[in-house]
């Protein structure tokens, strides 16, 4: 079975197609993962979500069609779009267009939540995880440690309260003037600065011992900033990222500890973050990390959900599912 995914949630145009064997829930296999970037928004230092729905219309169908022709397949057996969390009128491109793409061909159309596409993006590679499993989604908009119990069964262990990795990135980085996007430019900045020159504290909000929080650190950055105008802006960036790294060690070895499960998979844009990486994987757990391209926005983890979902039997979506802003992956 084929299954073609639409994803457009954010900023990036993306089409993928995915093999998997039918009926059993074995791995799907990657045919097609094509990418378009939309570079108009750098010079407003952010996604300007009115841009982003009009170049969404503009490259969906060359990019579906470029990774049908990838794949080499006329027709998918099924076709996935992400339907949320995103921004919403982009969200609504890719939902509106897999849903014709799919009465036209007359083969099922699958709703995906965008965040179990990043938690589940582990099991697109070699070696895969096994259930159960932890998967850590650190993503600009989301900030979650959930357990994977199985696919569509999943527990959330703990979650950020505030800001989310990649937005505390993204801030951090219009705090040094690095521009956007933040999230690279801090790691690239970071690699010449010294992550023991500034000890941020790390942050520990009241509500629980297993919630996290950013907005404290981002404050401890800009006071930093404020009363040290001089600091060395690659050592900012550096004890900055090494904080939020041993801050997430620190969740996952709680999560480890609650469940007994040494697996961790990591996903979302900012694992694609190798400081963050090489921390996860100095922790001695079962670490699996998915290559970078597969960490920020892509439609294979999407095509991957829907067809996880479809093999283990689920039916396809109605065609009258509507986009959503918002969408916990466990509701
Ligand atoms: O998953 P993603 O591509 O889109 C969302 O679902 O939000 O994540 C984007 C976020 C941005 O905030 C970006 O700054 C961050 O991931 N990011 C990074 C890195 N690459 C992307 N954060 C830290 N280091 C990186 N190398
Ligand atoms: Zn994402």
């Amino acid at each position: 079975m084929n299954v073609l995914a639409i994803e457009t949630s954010c900023d990036e145009t993306a089409c993928a197609v995915v093999s998997i064997k039918h009926p059993g829930e074995g791995r799907a296999v990657v045919l097609a993962d094509v990418i378009h970037s939309q570079t108009l928004h750098a010079r407003y230092g952010g996604v300007v979500p009115e841009i982003a729905s009009r170049a969404h219309i503009e490259q969906v169908v060359p990019t579906a069609r470029a990774a049908l022709a990838t794949a080499g397949i006329d027709r998918p057996d099924a076709v996935a779009a992400t339907a949320g969390p995103g921004l919403i009128g982009a969200v609504l491109v890719g939902l509106s267009f897999a849903k014709a793409a799919a009465l036209g061909w007359g083969v099922p159309f699958v709703a995906v939540n965008h965040l179990e596409g990043h938690l589940l993006s582990a099991l697109l590679d070699d070696p895969a995880p096994a259930f159960p499993f932890l998967s850590l989604v650190i993503s600009g908009g989301h900030t979650t440690l959930y357990e994977a119990r199985g696919v569509g069964d999943y527990r959330v262990l703990c979650e950020t309260t505030d800001d989310a990795v990649g937005e505390a990135f993204d801030k951090v980085a219009r705090m040094l003037g690095l521009g956007y996007p933040g999230g690279p430019r801090v790691e690239q900045s970071a690699r010449t600065g010294n992550p023991r020159a500034i000890n941020f504290p790390m942050p520990r909000p009241a509500a629980s011992p297993m919630d996290l929080s950013f907005s404290g650190l981002k404050t401890a950055v800009r006071t930093r900033l404020e009363r040290h105008p001089d600091s060395r802006t690659e050592d900012v960036a550096a004890s900055f990222q090494d904080t939020v790294a041993r801050y997430l060690v620190d969740r996952v070895l709680q999560g480890v500890a609650l469940t007994g499960i040494r697996r961790v998979a990591l996903g979302g844009g900012a694992a694609a973050n190798g400081h963050i990486r090489d921390a996860m994987v100095a922790t001695g757990l079962h670490v699996f990390l998915p290559p970078k391209a597969r960490c920020t926005d892509n439609a294979a983890m999407i095509a991957n959900v829907a067809a996880l979902h479809l093999a283990a039997g689920r039916v396809a979506s109605p065609l009258g599912t509507s986009a959503r802003a918002r969408w916990e992956v466990s509701a």
